[in-house]
């Protein structure tokens, strides 16, 4: 069974992808999953390999920059060589259309995982300033792949 261990790792400079990601670890807990909303300036590269689902939701901040909290952990990703192959990963990016980098650091999370070996698990969500609905049908697709194996009895 693969390992069904959950990192919601956040990115955020206002508090909106934060609390998202704190809103989600409730909601999957209460289903029974063993998940854990993460800052990422809290973990390191290697540390990801714990988890055999990291979850990213994360904003973009200055133009097409990462949030304060992620960009060591992005950095890490796009520079280091780490095998990742062990996690299946999706990343829900938040943003604005007014900004010509629409959504770059979830992009660029989305491919720094992949390009570690990480499996996609479900596709990359964008969300413009109204979140509330690509969001949740975000959270609900990755859910429902996350519903489709048995969960450890531990
Ligand atoms: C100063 C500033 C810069 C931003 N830069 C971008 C950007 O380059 N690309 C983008 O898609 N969104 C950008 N945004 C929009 C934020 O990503 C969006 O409002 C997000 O929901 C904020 O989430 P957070 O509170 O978790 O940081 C910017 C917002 C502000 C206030």
């Amino acid at each position: 069974m693969s390992n069904q261990n959950i990192a919601i790792l956040w990115g955020s400079e206002t508090g909106t992808a934060q609390g998202l990601a704190e809103n989600t670890e409730i909601q999957m807990t209460k289903l029974g999953l063993q998940a854990h909303a993460i800052d990422m300036s809290d973990i390191k590269l290697e540390g990801l390999a714990d988890y055999g689902v990291l979850l990213v939701i994360t904003s973009t901040w200055g133009d097409g920059d990462p949030p304060s909290n992620a960009m060591d952990l992005l950095g890490e990703l796009q520079a280091k060589s780490f095998d990742l192959s062990g996690c299946r990963f999706s990343v829900c990016a938040l943003g604005d259309t007014a900004y010509y980098q629409f959504c770059k650091c979830g992009k660029d999370f989305d491919e720094a995982l992949e390009k570690r070996g990480a499996t996609r698990l479900y596709p990359m969500q964008e969300c413009d300033i109204d979140y509330d609905a690509p969001f949740e049908q975000w959270r609900q697709g990755v859910i429902q792949e996350l519903s489709k194996e048995p969960t450890p009895s531990v």
